[in-house]
């Protein structure tokens, strides 16, 4: 029975139909590293109105609609070639003129790429279809794809996520949920990465409180350096403990970096493994339920099936590695937070010797007495957030070793 349906478009398409699927469809098709198409699954021709023959042998570009910004596919193809997976809202066309939304996951095969695509319906489907829209009147007055590209994701910065990367894994988490397809074998897993995608998450908070008091206290030693200036020879040795302090601070937040670097900080690599190691076991959940459904559909041939299932296990597999790897990065952090604390000491001295300069100058006003009160409540912080951090990261420890 054909579960399909199709309602009249609304918005700027009103001239073809939108076909909605029902929701626990899965489209797949493969193709070769140029996007060449060597298998479509029965659910997509049904959907797309292309017979296999039509859709083998041909460019993917087949089913574009021009509803989806050409930022978009310059995204896609940079991370394809990047060797990274890639999740998108596309909007295809129907062989009839219609058009159906997909959330495409794509991920690479031994000779070239796989895409699974479900019909989605998050909040973040619709906020993405603003984004879109908006971006199309942009391309329409001659912009590249380049471009449109930077600009979408600008925009998906503004909403919140560091890259399109981390956007995908987002979307397809949303999409997942709405669905009730866990196997199991995989609860506990799932449950596992929940854990450990809100421990970074805790972990990337207390960075970044790290850093706003990093940023706060940035001035004070220009303000020591002012008032040794204003207290002239009574102020000297204010002028070399600000100095000191300076340097230290300076050293000190360079090692933060090591934390928080978004190329190659621990936290970083962590966000991306767990990201990436939750997006491959719900591809690979998305996968057997195509392939089980493939099997009440008769007409899947034999070669499409073993696709599938070869795929299903890969993914599982890299989900495990990537697991393993958050587990193996979070080791390294709590010997970064002892080597910050024991910094953190080193500033306390130096916060001492303006104290006891601070008491020789009772008699004057200097605002020394406020500057040593915001080091101290900087230090007091920092101190609390890396040892909440080191806590954290052997949580994650802990957890890791039980994979
Ligand atoms: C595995 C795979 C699946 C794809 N699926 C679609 C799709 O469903 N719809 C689509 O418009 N493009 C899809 N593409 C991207 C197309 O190859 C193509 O880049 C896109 O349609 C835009 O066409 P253009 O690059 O000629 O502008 C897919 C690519 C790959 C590698």
């Amino acid at each position: 029975m054909n579960a399909m349906t199709k309602i009249a478009s609304s918005g700027a398409d009103t001239a073809s139909n939108e076909v909605r699927f029902p929701i626990e469809q899965i489209l797949t098709s493969a193709t070769d590293q140029r996007g060449v198409i060597g298998f479509a699954s029965p659910r997509f021709c049904e959907v797309s109105g292309f017979t296999s023959d039509e859709l083998l042998g041909a460019p993917h570009k087949l089913v574009r609609h021009p509803d989806t910004p050409k930022g978009v596919f310059y995204l896609l193809w940079d991370h394809l070639k990047a060797g990274k997976p890639v999740c998108a809202y596309v909007k295809n066309k129907t062989k009839s003129g219609g058009y159906y939304w997909v959330l495409a996951v794509i991920t690479h095969t031994e000779n070239g790429y796989l895409s699974a695509r479900i019909r989605p319906g998050s909040e973040l489907f619709e906020a993405t279809k603003a984004v879109y829209a908006d971006l199309l009147k942009e391309e329409a007055s001659g912009m590249t794809p380049e471009h449109s590209a930077t600009l979408l994701t600008e925009r998906l910065q503004e909403m919140g996520y560091d890259d399109i990367k981390s956007y995908g894994y987002s979307i397809l988490n949303e999409e997942f949920k709405l669905r009730n397809i866990v196997d199991a074998e995989h609860v506990t897993s799932f449950a596992l990465m929940d854990d450990l995608a809100g421990l970074v998450c805790d972990m990337q908070n207390l960075v970044n409180s790290i850093e706003q008091g990093f940023a706060r206290v940035r001035g004070e030693p220009v303000n020591l350096r002012i008032l040794a200036g204003r207290l002239e020879g009574a102020g000297a040795a204010l002028g070399t403990i600000s100095q000191n302090y300076d340097a230290m601070a300076k050293e000190m937040h360079g090692l933060v970096g090591r934390l928080h670097d978004p190329e190659s900080g621990a936290l970083r690599q962590m966000s991306d493994a767990v990201g990436h190691g939750r997006a491959a076991l719900q591809m690979a959940q998305l996968l057997k339920q195509a392939r089980s459904d493939a099997t009440i559909d008769a007409s899947m041939a034999a070669e499409g099936l073993r696709l599938l299932e070869d795929h299903n296990e890969r993914l599982q597999q890299l989900s495990r590695t990537r697991l393993i790897e958050i587990a193996s990065v979070g080791k390294s952090i709590p010997d970064i937070c002892r080597s910050l604390r024991r910094r953190i000491n080193g500033l306390d001295v130096v916060k001492l010797l303006c104290k006891v300069e601070s008491g020789r100058m009772r008699d004057v006003d200097s605002g020394l007495d406020g500057i040593i009160a915001r080091l101290e409540n900087f230090h007091d912080n920092t101190d609390r957030h890396l040892a909440e951090l080191s806590a954290k990261s052997s949580q994650i420890t802990q957890k890791g070793a039980s994979l």
